[in-house]
C-alpha cells in the first residue's frame, strides 16, 4: 500500500481539515507530518464545529487511527486543550490517537522567544502565530530539542531547565520585556505549570515509534493518508521566504515527517480555494484592498482559525498554483469555497506575472519585486447560489467554465468542488 497525501497549494487555510475529514472513511490511518499548533483545521458536521491544531482531522471517525508524526512539533498544553474539548463533545480521542516518540516539544519559552524575535523585527515581522514554531524547529535542527520520547528520562527536567535558560538569555538580549507578555492569557510561570501537568498527561497517550508503525501497517495492507498543514507558499524552501513557516509543507515533507520512502508516496490531492487568502505578512500579488476583497472576507468568514486575525483576500493566482502543483507532484485538484464567489458577476484570475515588458515564464524568486504585476483574465461569474447542487455535474455553466479553464491551465482534473463548510457540502464527480 501507499501513502496518499492531502495538502494545501496556497498560503494555508485552503480547507484541508474539511477534506481530510471527508476522505477519512476511505483510510485506516491519518497522519500529520509537519507543523504544529500554528495550524487550525476546521471540521463541521451535524451542526457542530471543531478546530484542530495538532490532532489529525480523521479523529472524528472512531475506526480510523490518527498519528501525530515525527515531523510535527507539539505543545502538550495545546494538545490537551484540544483533547479536552473533544471529550466535552463526548469523544475519547486517546482511543484512536498515536503520538511519535520523535516529535519535538514546544517549550513555553519557545513561545516567548517567538514573541521576542517578532517584536525585534518590527515592521518586517513575519506575522507568526506566536505558537513557538520557528524557535522549536531551530532547536530541532540545532540539535538542542527535547522530544516526546524524552519525557520519562531522568535527565528531562535538567535538559528542560538548560534550554529554558538559553532561551531566556536570548530573550533578555533582545530587550523584550517578557514579564508582561501573556501566553494564551497565562503568565510564563502559570503556563509552565500547566505545561508540566500536560507532560504528565502525555504519558496516558499511546507513544510509539510511528515510522515503524506506519511502514508495518503499509506492509500489512493498511491505507494511510498524510495530512498537510500550512500551504506550499509557506514552505520554508519554496514559499515566499522569509515570510514562511519553518517546515517543509510539500509532499517531500511526508517522507521525512513520517519516515516514509518516496517509493511509498501514492496519490497527491492538492487543495486550493477558488480565490486566494493569506494571513500574516509577506507578498501576495493578487491581493484586493477593495470591496471585492472585503466581500470575499465576509462571505468566506476569512478570519484565522488559530489567531482570529482577518485574512487578506485576492483573486486566484495560477502561476503560484502551477508552481505548487509542480513541487508536490499533484495528481488531483480539490477546489474549495466556490460558494464564496457566488455573488460576483465577474471574476478575475491571474494568469501570469509581468515584469517590465515581459511576461515571466517561471515563478519568480522574489515576489516583492516592485516591477512585478499580475496579469488578469476576466471571466463571467456564476452570480447564483449553489445550494441545490449535489454533484459536480449540477454546477452552473460559468462555474463549470472557470473550472475547465483551471483544468486546461494545470493539466489536472478538479475532482471535488466544495460549496460550503459542512462535510456534506462537497460535490464529487
Ligand atoms: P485548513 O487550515 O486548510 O484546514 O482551513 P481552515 O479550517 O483554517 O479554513 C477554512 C475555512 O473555510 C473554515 O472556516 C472552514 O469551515 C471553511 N470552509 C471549508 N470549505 C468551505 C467551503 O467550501 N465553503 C465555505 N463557505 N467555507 C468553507
Ligand atoms: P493551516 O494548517 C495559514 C502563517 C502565519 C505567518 C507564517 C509563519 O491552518 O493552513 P508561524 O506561526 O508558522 O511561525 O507563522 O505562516 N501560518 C499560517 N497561515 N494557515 C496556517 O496553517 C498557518 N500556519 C502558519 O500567519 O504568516
Ligand atoms: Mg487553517
Amino acid at each position: 500500500m501507499k501513502v496518499d497525501v492531502i495538502l494545501g497549494l496556497q498560503w494555508g487555510d485552503e480547507g484541508k481539515g474539511k477534506i481530510v475529514d471527508v476522505f477519512t472513511p476511505r483510510y485506516d490511518i491519518i497522519a500529520r507530518f509537519q507543523g504544529g499548533p500554528n495550524a487550525g483545521h476546521t471540521i463541521i458536521f451535524g451542526g457542530q464545529k471543531f478546530v484542530l491544531h495538532t490532532i489529525p482531522s480523521g479523529i472524528f471517525h472512531r475506526k480510523t487511527l490518527n498519528v501525530i508524526g515525527n515531523g510535527v512539533i507539539i505543545d502538550p498544553f495545546i494538545l490537551f486543550r484540544e483533547i479536552d474539548k473533544l471529550r466535552q463533545a463526548g469523544m475519547e480521542p486517546s482511543e484512536n490517537l498515536l503520538v511519535s516518540k520523535r516529535a519535538h516539544l514546544i517549550l513555553p519559552t519557545h513561545r516567548l522567544l517567538d514573541a521576542a524575535l517578532e517584536s525585534e523585527k518590527g515592521v518586517s515581522k513575519i506575522g507568526s502565530t506566536l505558537k513557538g514554531i520557528g524557535p522549536t524547529y531551530t532547536d530541532k535542527y540545532g540539535r538542542n530539542g527535547l522530544r516526546v520520547g524524552n519525557i520519562s528520562d531522568p535527565g528531562f527536567l535538567a535538559r528542560y531547565e538548560q534550554l529554558k535558560a538559553e532561551h531566556l538569555g536570548i530573550i533578555r538580549h533582545t530587550g523584550f520585556d517578557f514579564s508582561r507578555h501573556l501566553l494564551d492569557t497565562l503568565s510564563l510561570d502559570a503556563y509552565e505549570e500547566q505545561w508540566f501537568k500536560s507532560i504528565d498527561r502525555l504519558k496516558e497517550l499511546k507513544i510509539i515509534d510511528s515510522e515503524i508503525f506506519l511502514n508495518t501497517s503499509l506492509d500489512q495492507g493498511k491505507s494511510v493518508l498524510a495530512e498537510g498543514a500550512q500551504g506550499t507558499m509557506l514552505d520554508v524552501d519554496f514559499g515566499s521566504y522569509p515570510f514562511v513557516t519553518s517546515s517543509n509543507t510539500i509532499t517531500a515533507g511526508v517522507c521525512s515527517g513520517l519516515g516514509i520512502s518516496p517509493h511509498r508516496v501514492g496519490k497527491v490531492f492538492g487543495v486550493f480555494k477558488a480565490y486566494c487568502t493569506r494571513v500574516g505578512s509577506g507578498p501576495f500579488p493578487t491581493e484586493l484592498d477593495d470591496a471585492s476583497g472585503e466581500l470575499m472576507r465576509t462571505r468566506g468568514n476569512e478570519f484565522g482559525s488559530t489567531t482570529g486575525r482577518p485574512r487578506r483576500c485576492g483573486w486566484l493566482d495560477l502561476p503560484a498554483l502551477k508552481y505548487s502543483i509542480m513541487l508536490n507532484g499533484v495528481d488531483s485538484l480539490i477546489m474549495m469555497k466556490a460558494d464564496v464567489l457566488n455573488p460576483f458577476a465577474e471574476i478575475s484570475v491571474c494568469t501570469g506575472y509581468q515584469s517590465g515588458e515581459t511576461i515571466l515564464e517561471n515563478f519568480p524568486f522574489d515576489l516583492t519585486d516592485n516591477d512585478l504585476q499580475p496579469v488578469y483574465r476576466e471571466m463571467k461569474g456564476w452570480d447564483s447560489e449553489l445550494g441545490n447542487c449535489t454533484r459536480v455535474s449540477d454546477i452552473p455553466d460559468s462555474l463549470a467554465g472557470y473550472i475547465r479553464f483551471i483544468e486546461d491551465e494545470t493539466n489536472l482534473p478538479v475532482d471535488i468542488v466544495s460549496i460550503g463548510p459542512d462535510r456534506l457540502q462537497t460535490l464529487q464527480r
